[in-house]
């Protein structure tokens, strides 16, 4: 009999994998469909749904095909809907934003009507959909964003998307002090039960890329005056304090995959629930590569966002959201 002189090991760690059942028993994280946020384009004038060339299984919407998609959404037990609107007519201000008429608070009413109480309606609070130069905010006369002026369409666009019955207000547009400024409107005209979500770490990233496809975007140039360094992990965690302490109801940090030291930090410090995005160019990776036959592509689906949620987001905004959701239910 061969005896080795090799100690056995004593401890061995991967007795808690050999079986299904054991996996799934010491599994340390969980995805549930009320986790997940499905972000939806609507486009105005929009007869029938259109595909988004850069984004293959998301379109534009019309708005029968949104109310359609969002009870779906609601259906399969999905968080929320988070709404971006897709004007025909821009122009220096955003003024398709502020227009209580304008496809988005369009949307969001008739999303509220849909499916209100049963799932969240969101709405996007940033002015780059609706601005004919794309900038998220309005420009002074050298060409430059004006944070201060843009602070008073904000609250203007707050109030028409709480008046067309956003549940949560989604602030993207990265200016100073937009969340203190959103809270004050809100609160000044009675919507105290508005609450507001703050894109609190958003990085100036490429993978925004296939979105600005998706609506249309008239952007020349970029956002780095305004959206983070993506080499700056600290002062994403000090946006997120910042906007805690001007009130936010929940920060984010997006996008989500290559910035997940950054949403643990944030996760570390925070007193509100903590939200990342999955963006546009995270989800066009995984089906490119999944097209080619080069990934699998459910396993990659859900091991992306299994990976945000341990990090330390407690919701996703994830383009997958439905198919994640029904794919929980199913079991798998
Ligand atoms: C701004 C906004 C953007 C995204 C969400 N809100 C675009 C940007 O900052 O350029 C990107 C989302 C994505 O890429 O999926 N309104």
């Amino acid at each position: 009999m061969l005896v080795s002189d090799t100690p056995r090991p004593v401890i061995r760690p991967r007795r808690l994998r050999t079986s299904p059942a054991m996996r799934r028993l010491v599994a340390e994280t969980r995805l549930h469909p009320a986790d997940l946020v499905l972000p939806m384009f609507v486009r105005e004038g929009a007869a029938e749904p259109q595909p988004i060339g850069s984004m293959p299984g998301v379109v534009q919407h019309s708005l029968d095909s949104l109310r359609r998609a969002a009870a779906e959404a609601a259906e399969a037990g999905v968080g929320g809907v988070m709404l971006f609107g897709v004007p025909l007519v821009r122009d220096a201000r955003g003024s398709a934003g502020t227009d209580p008429e304008g496809i988005l608070n369009l949307a969001a009413r008739a999303v509220a009507d849909e499916v209100g109480g049963a799932i969240s309606v969101q709405t996007d609070l940033c002015l780059d959909e609706f601005t004919d130069h794309g900038h998220c905010g309005v420009l002074d006369e050298l060409g430059r964003v004006d944070n201060d002026a843009t602070l008073e369409v904000y609250r203007e666009m707050a109030l028409a998307q709480a008046a067309s019955g956003a549940d949560v207000l989604g602030l993207s547009g990265m200016m100073d002090g937009q969340t203190a400024a959103v809270r004050d409107a809100l609160d000044e005209a009675g919507f105290v039960d508005t609450a507001v979500m703050a894109y609190s770490a958003k990085y100036a990233s490429a993978y925004y890329g296939p979105f600005r496809d998706a609506v249309e975007s008239a952007l020349e140039g970029d956002r780095r005056t305004y959206q983070l360094d993506p080499g700056n992990r600290r002062e994403g965690l000090r946006e997120a304090l910042l906007d805690i302490a001007e009130g936010a109801d929940a920060v984010m940090v997006k996008p989500a995959g290559s910035y997940l030291d950054v949403l643990a930090d944030v996760a570390a410090a925070s007193e509100v629930p903590v939200w990342a995005y999955q963006v546009s160019g995270e989800y066009a990776m995984i089906e490119a590569a999944a097209m080619h036959g080069w990934i699998d592509r459910e396993r990659a689906v859900h091991e992306s966002v299994v990976a945000i949620k341990r990090a330390g987001a407690d919701t996703i905004l994830t383009y997958w959201a439905l198919e994640l959701a029904n794919r929980l239910r199913k079991g798998d």
